[in-house]
């Protein structure tokens, strides 16, 4: 059996809940496809098939292109965008929740606010289960849409020079996608408020797998060397304390930019608040609309490749 086959039956009806459990040609893989689908459609793979779109915090970008991404497919959609008109506002499990879903659905895209909760869904549901944000923890679709995105823009994943500059502490996309970065042998500068530091736990990890890395106070320190620049905002919704946290040195703009490479891109899942300037949506190196563009054709391919 050929090694893309092997990949493509190893799909069928997982669930997608941590980078972790991705390996480096799954990941070479899914990003193929994509650009598959970003070429030419495939048409409605997924007619009859039903997705259940399950968000327990606010979206704009996952919950609108997963659902793109399925009646694209030719698919169905069904759900919720709040969680309080779920009956888990009558004191329903989590756990019964989903596996009621599952009885409705062929596969449930799932966000919650708590670190965890989508294994814990996967486990309640014969269905597949994809993690759309689970707390501080993990979305990997979104880091699945990252490295489409870089190796697009870059031409490709290995050796690339790569800061990821605001809250590393909270945000689940930069520990999602230091993770998987890490598969390629990305050299990694971190940039945070203090408090907002990468956890202890992800700097072990990017040790043993031997991933050079540094700390810095500015983004200005580094910037010639960087092929990507990856912002994020403060989580304020994570933390009791939020107004505590300055993010004035951590604000990019168009000035900052004099010096970059001219192929360096500055990356953000979005939304945005004050860390990027308007001023620098005009700059060639802005390259964030085109990143959550690619979201759709990414979850197309995670679909179909699920599902199909
Ligand atoms: N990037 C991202 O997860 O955006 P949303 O919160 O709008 O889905």
């Amino acid at each position: 059996m050929s090694p893309k086959i092997h990949i493509h039956d190893a799909f069928k009806n997982r669930s997608v809940i941590s980078m972790r459990d991705f390996s480096k040609d799954e990941i070479l893989e899914i990003l193929r496809l994509a650009k598959e689908m970003k070429a030419s459609p495939p048409g409605e793979t997924l007619k009859g098939k039903i997705l259940a779109s399950c968000f327990f915090e606010p979206s704009t970008r996952t919950r609108l292109s997963f659902e793109a991404a399925m009646k694209r497919l030719g698919g169905n959609v069904i759900g919720f965008a709040e969680g309080s008109s779920s009956s888990m506002s009558k004191k329903e499990t989590l756990h019964d929740t989903l596996k009621v879903i599952g009885e409705y659905a062929d596969l449930i895209v799932i966000r919650h606010p708590v670190d965890g909760a989508a294994r814990l869904a996967a486990e309640a549901t014969q269905r597949p289960v994809i993690n759309a944000g689970d707390g501080s923890n993990q979305h990997p679709t979104q880091t699945l849409l990252d490295l489409f995105t870089i190796q697009e823009c870059q031409g490709r994943l290995d050796g690339l020079h790569v800061a990821f500059a605001g809250d590393l502490k909270y945000g689940r996309a930069i520990r999602s996608l230091a993770q998987a970065a890490s598969h390629f042998n990305m050299r990694m500068y971190f940039i945070a408020p203090n408090g907002l530091e990468l956890p202890q736990q992800m700097c072990e990890e990017l040790k043993r797998r031997s991933i050079l890395f540094s700390f810095h106070q500015t983004l200005q320190e580094v910037m010639p060397k960087l092929d990507i620049v990856y912002m994020t905002r403060i989580q304020e919704e994570r933390m009791p304390n939020a107004w505590t946290f300055c993010n004035k040195d951590y604000i990019l703009n168009a000035s900052m930019l004099k010096g970059v490479k001219p192929t360096m891109k500055i990356l953000h899942p979005l939304p945005r608040v004050n860390e990027i300037e308007p001023s620098v949506d005009s700059t060639p190196h802005a390259h964030y609309f085109e990143q959550t563009r690619n979201g759709v054709f990414l979850r197309q391919a995670l679909l179909n490749i699920i599902l199909g």
